[in-house]
């Protein structure tokens, strides 16, 4: 129920008082706290703060007060409860019925949407209706909107209050509060105005403010008689000084508030609506014959669209978006891994870009945690709001040093998607030299077997810790010196200046190339001969190796049932971590090889990271398991829907999200970029009648359509599009459509 516009959001809180429990949460992105770090044994190295996202201003307050008694939805208990997320239009909808104690019913319905058109503002209409009035007296009914400012993190590692108070006021025509966050200093200013209307008219009446510390809010008392409906518009700006001057941040909210407050919610709203049908148009997947399936995906489509709009490259991706603390809203690997080729396959490239820019303006940082670590090139960071470091377990923080690969493969990928070759040269390639450095310091010569190895890591699979040659990542990091040694000789080749520039810039030596291409041509990778599988670390086939049908139901989830040790101990697999690398680097293994390993690990695998399904689910496809992807994907998209791993209170897993779009996109549908072309090998999942979704590639706007009989794909505008399905080349015209049978 969590709205959001990629700069601000919140969870489905009420606007009335709930005494429950419950967590009020609004969150605006890129506004954070540098908490102080909390560890049982420090490490030398671990960083100071872990940067969390704030919980700030709640602007959807409204307390409701019916002939003098408050009302809380939590001891009036309220019937025919409903609350509708119209996912198309994104707005929240929620409605009920309550009763005073002297037989009068009300009805109550809220709207509200946090604007797509224009992100700084949201929007409330909150109508009560006096259904049933025994009394025949009609009732009082007051309500005050609020701004509250005294709001705390749920997440917050020494209980402090990380806001301060900048200034806060209370009018006739609008509130306002402000307040600073204390260390970071960001400045964030909610105002709010709001009418009142009865029936459609609307109503003057007497407006009594209210300021405190950190709160404003405006008293207003009206009349209402049975069948009599009254209504009130609540209209927030919200700004910060991540954009505004920190002197004109409240100003600059009172000026949106004031610029806008003519419009009434269903103007707003229809522009906020029309916003978001635009966005529909473009990545809607409609699956026919399956409606939980079609809800599932468009409930991860909504959600990654309301949690990243790309605009600015300060921004990212956290896993629990606006939705939740948990993760602190920092960034991690699951950005490049899991959502990039989401915003590369319905945005613009541009959006896609802006990911990987914000790793690029970082890499001063990364290269400064690097030499912390008492290593050369660059190490990002596996938590981060802003470069630098937050996260703080040694086996994660120092060890999980893959992420430094996707972060890599992540620009290989835009590239390979958008052909925007430019980029490398402008960016990617100083990233990339900078990560070849950090493997070539943090690889180990063994000099008694003539080899190079990665000792002392966490893989993707973080069941195991501290181990030696993970397969995953010594594969990704050979990959990142192979691929830099590539686009740099290509460079090289054809743009001998820029070639020379960027050697300059970076003081990039020969012996260094040398010294890449020795360690990836004598490093060493953990192989079991007689399965023709990678062994997922050294040591992995020592263990007992048993299958998760082996467990019992009360085992699982494991991290829930055993402790630490038994489960480092286990074969079991948290996630993706052998079939990581087969998945990253498909297009180097043959469907033998992604077989095996798929037979070999998948049944050890439980899943207990959100992000586990969905890659298994687009091997499972590739090799032709079609129902058990088809398995995993239900398992993905309805996760949060269904509540599977019973956590949906903390939050949503929005990054898990962007996988399920990958599951059909690249699962189903089979997506690859194979010499430059766009390349489908689509299968239909057994209980769909078709499916079908749009497609941004190179500047063409495509739709592909898979029915039982056939591949429909179309194309709006744009020149020819050259693209392979099933192994053979095809041709879309302009505004053409092609249908390819099965
Ligand atoms: C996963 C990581 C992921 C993190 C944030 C962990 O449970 O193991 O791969 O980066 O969650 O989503």
């Amino acid at each position: 129920m969590s709205l959001g516009n990629g700069y601000m959001g919140l969870r489905g809180n009420f606007e009335e008082s709930y005494s429950g429990d419950h967590l009020q949460g609004t969150y605006i992105a890129g506004v954070y706290y540098p908490d102080r770090t909390v560890v049982g044994w420090w490490k030398v190295g671990y960083p100071e703060y872990f940067a969390k996202v704030l919980n700030a201003v709640n602007f959807i307050g409204i307390d409701v007060q019916l002939d003098g008694r408050v009302l809380d939805l939590h001891t009036w208990r309220p019937s025919k409860f409903r609350r509708t997320l119209d996912m198309y239009r994104g707005e929240l909808v929620r409605s009920f019925q309550v009763e005073d104690g002297e037989g009068r019913v009300y009805s109550v319905e809220a709207r509200r949407f946090v604007s797509k058109d224009r992100r700084e503002l949201a929007c409330i209409r909150y109508s009560l209706t006096l259904l049933v009035d025994p009394p025949g007296r009609g009732a009082q009914v007051k309500f005050t909107p609020y701004l509250e400012g005294n709001v705390v993190n749920e997440d917050a590692n020494y209980g402090e209050d990380f806001w301060q108070r900048v200034e806060e006021f209370s009018g006739e025509d609008y509130q306002l509060v402000t307040m600073e966050v204390k260390k970071s200093g960001f400045v964030v200013a909610a105002a709010s105005t709001f009418r009142l209307y009865r029936g459609q008219e609307e109503a003057a009446v007497e407006v009594r403010p209210t300021a405190r510390p950190r709160y404003a809010g405006a008293e207003a008392e009206l009349t209402v008689h049975s069948g009599e409906t009254v209504s009130l518009e609540k209209l927030v700006a919200v700004t910060t000084s991540r954009d505004h001057p920190r002197e004109l941040v409240s100003q600059r909210a009172l000026e949106l508030v004031r610029r806008y407050c003519s419009h009434n919610y269903r103007e707003l709203f229809a522009r906020h609506a029309q916003a978001w049908a635009k966005t529909w148009g473009e990545s809607d997947i409609v699956i026919e014959g399956d409606p939980a399936a079609q809800q599932g995906i468009r409930f991860n489509i909504f959600h990654l669209h309301q949690t990243y709009t790309g605009e600015d490259p300060r921004l990212n991706i956290g896993p629990k978006g606006f939705t939740g603390e948990k993760y602190g809203g920092g960034t991690y690997w699951d950005t490049e891994a899991y959502c990039l080729p989401f915003y590369l396959g319905t945005r613009e490239p541009e959006i896609a870009r802006n990911l990987l820019l914000y790793r690029y303006n970082h890499l001063e940082k990364a290269k400064e945690n690097a030499r912390k670590l008492g290593l050369k090139g660059a190490l990002y960071p596996m938590v981060t709001m802003n470069g630098e470091e937050c996260h703080n377990e040694w086996e994660i923080t120092f060890e999980e040093i893959h992420r430094n690969g996707a972060i890599a493969y992540a620009i290989f990928n835009y590239v390979r998607y958008t052909g925007d070759g430019q980029y490398l040269e402008d960016y990617g390639l100083e990233v990339l030299v900078e990560i070849c450095r950090f493997w070539a310091s943090r690889v180990t010569f063994q000099p008694r077997k003539g080899v190079y190895m990665i000792l002392g890591v966490t893989g993707p699979n973080e069941y195991e810790n501290n181990v030696n040659n993970n397969w995953y990542t010594n594969r990704i990091a050979v990959w990142c010196l192979e691929y830099t040694m590539e686009v740099l000789a290509e460079l090289r080749r054809a743009k001998p200046d820029s070639y020379r520039k960027l050697v300059d810039k970076l003081q990039l030596q020969q012996s260094e190339l040398e010294h890449w291409s020795d360690i990836a041509a004598r490093m060493y990778y953990p192989y079991v001969e007689e399965l023709g599988v990678f062994e997922q670390q050294d040591g992995f086939m020592d263990k007992e190796l048993l299958t998760v049908a082996d467990l019992s139901p009360e085992d699982l989830p494991l991290n829930q049932n055993w402790s630490w040790d038994r489960i480092l101990r286990s074969c079991f697999i948290k996630q993706a971590d052998v079939l990581q690398g087969l998945f990253f680097l498909g297009h180097l293994y043959d469907l033998e090889t992604k077989k095996r390993n798929f037979d070999f690990y998948e049944p050890m695998t439980v899943h207990e990271s959100s992000l586990s399904p969905c890659v298994h689910a687009i091997i499972a496809a590739e090799i032709g398991y079609h129902d058990k992807a088809y398995e995993l994907y239900l398992r993905t998209a309805r996760l949060d829907l269904d509540n599977y791993n019973k956590d949906t209170d903390d939050g949503l897993h929005i990054t898990s999200m962007a996988g399920t779009w990958m599951a059909i996109v690249y699962g189903f549908a089979g997506l690859r970029i194979e010499n430059d072309r766009l390349t489908l090998r689509p299968f239909l999942p057994g209980r769909w009648k078709s499916y079908s979704f749009g497609l941004l590639f190179r500047g063409h706007r495509l739709k592909v359509q898979v029915t039982p009989s056939e591949v429909v794909i179309s194309q709006e505008g744009g020149a020819r599009c050259d693209l392979v399905v099933h192994g053979q080349p095809y041709g879309v015209e302009a505004d053409g459509q092609i249908s390819i049978p099965h």
